[in-house]
């Protein structure tokens, strides 16, 4: 069976002092979901310090890089490899929406960063979805997915997590359509694995969550500005538990 997943993308925020409030918050609030995979993806540079907050007790809570680079080391400034990453977290987004549109990162470069997370140990949680809105998009969102993992093989689906986000939800009051989004997903799970999570993404907070949640096709959600207030994230975190009956 596959695990019910909430993903925390905190994107460029946060200080120091805020990074070890949320986490410590989401630690304390999530323990009692036993069943919940609660991944916390901060911004790399808070990765060592959460990661030991976190470990402290939950046992599920999970950390993740927001972006990872496609060599394992090398003469480039600025740059974090997920050998790096593999020492403070266990999965890396790679082919978010904002890294497509704002640093040009396209289907050939994330298939090389998938393929790089695998090989560091990590999992990644790869990223897709249509740019416009539209009914008629899963052929755009399923060749997209395909593209996204082409350097990785079959027997690797089980170590990739797929957050399906349309890109005019995410950072919008807007979320997709639930019953469309499960359609989505059930495309996107021809190109994979049966024992591929699936997640949803967009404009996921407490009010709108369990839209998604309560459809068996849906494994939970990645959550970006929902995620940088403990009470909201947490209130998630239950929905998800409650919906998916996991204690
Ligand atoms: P949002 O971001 O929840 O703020 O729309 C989602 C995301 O990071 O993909």
């Amino acid at each position: 069976m596959r695990r019910p997943i909430v993903v925390g993308n905190w994107k460029m925020f946060t200080s120091l002092t805020d990074a070890l409030v949320l986490s410590t918050g989401v630690r304390d609030g999530v323990e009692e979901f036993s069943g919940l995979e609660v991944i916390l993806c901060p911004p790399a540079i808070w990765l060592t310090e959460i990661s030991g907050v976190v470990h402290k007790s939950a046992q599920n809570i999970a950390l993740g890089a927001q972006n990872i680079n496609y060599l394992s080391e090398g003469e480039y400034t600025g740059e974090i490899s997920g050998n790096m990453v593999r020492d403070v977290a266990k999965y890396a987004i790679v082919g978010h929406s904002e890294r497509r549109k704002y640093f040009a990162e396209t289907n050939d470069i994330i298939s090389r960063k998938v393929a790089a997370a695998i090989d560091a140990g990590l999992s990644p949680i790869v990223c897709v979805g249509e740019k416009k809105r539209s009914d008629d998009s899963i052929k755009e969102i399923v060749s997209e997915l395909e593209d996204s993992l082409a350097d990785i093989k079959k027997g690797e689906y089980k170590d990739i997590i797929i957050a399906y986000e349309p890109v005019w939800a995410v950072g919008a009051d807007i979320a997709a359509d639930p019953d469309y989004c499960a359609r989505v997903i059930v495309k996107l799970r021809e190109v994979v694995d049966a024992a591929t999570p699936i997640i949803y993404g967009g404009d996921v907070n407490a009010s709108n969550a369990y839209n998604f949640v309560w459809r068996p096709e849906i494994d939970g959600v990645l959550v970006g500005r929902a995620s940088l207030k403990v009470a909201d994230f947490i209130k998630i975190c239950r929905i998800v538990t409650e919906y998916k009956k996991i204690v």
